[in-house]
């Protein structure tokens, strides 16, 4: 450029249609690269507004993902927990309404000594027990177990009772009752 103007001032007077010649040659040119150039660099500097402006709003759907996510968690937690209360409520009607175990069930352990019908006389010293009613063989058992009840051996009768509940007790009275 300095190349053409030296040689412009050379030259004697630039005549009207060297100037506009070197105007649409060199001036207009090196004006609109010019101004390109800048318009690019305000492109550069927006585009990295437009980054850092992009920064908080990622932080914030993060942010938002991991509520959502907080919240489903929640949301499963309860619905187990219910569902872990159900059952619970389940069971324990179940055990209301069933002993845990039938008189039968605990009589075949009884019946080694006391003889699969209840007629024996158990290590040849217990009454036999067979024709009781549910209530006195109840009574002679709780009392086995409390410690208010029987003769010389009750220790073995101890041993065989303290393992069973109020309803198991029931349950094999009643069994032995009708046998
Ligand atoms: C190891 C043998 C043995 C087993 C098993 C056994 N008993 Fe006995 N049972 C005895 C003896 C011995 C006596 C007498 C105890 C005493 O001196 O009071 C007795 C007494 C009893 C009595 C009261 C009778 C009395 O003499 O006053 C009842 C009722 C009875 N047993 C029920 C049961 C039941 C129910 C079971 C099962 C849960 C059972 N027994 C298991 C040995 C046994």
């Amino acid at each position: 450029m300095f190349f053409i103007v030296l040689n412009i001032n050379k030259s004697k007077i630039p005549s009207i249609k060297e100037f506009k010649d070197f105007m649409m040659k060199i001036v207009i040119p090196i004006a609109l690269a010019l101004l390109l150039s800048a318009c690019s660099e305000e492109n550069k500097s927006s585009s990295s507004q437009v980054k850092t402006a992009k920064e908080p709003t990622q932080k914030v759907e993060v942010v938002e993902k991991k509520v959502q996510e907080t919240a489903v968690e929640e949301a499963v937690v309860e619905e187990v927990e219910t569902v872990a209360k159900e059952v619970e409520a389940a069971a324990a009607e179940v055990k209301a309404a069933v002993p845990a175990r039938t008189g039968q069930t605990i009589f075949t352990a009884c019946s080694a000594c006391h003889g699969a019908d209840a007629s024996k006389v158990a290590l040849g010293k217990s009454q036999v027990i067979k024709g009781w009613d549910s209530a006195k063989i109840q009574n002679a058992l709780n009392g086995y177990k409390d410690g208010t009840y029987g003769g010389a051996m009750k220790g073995i009768m101890k041993g065989q009772v303290t393992a069973l509940s109020d309803e198991e007790i029931k349950a094999v009275s009643e069994y032995i009752s009708k046998l």
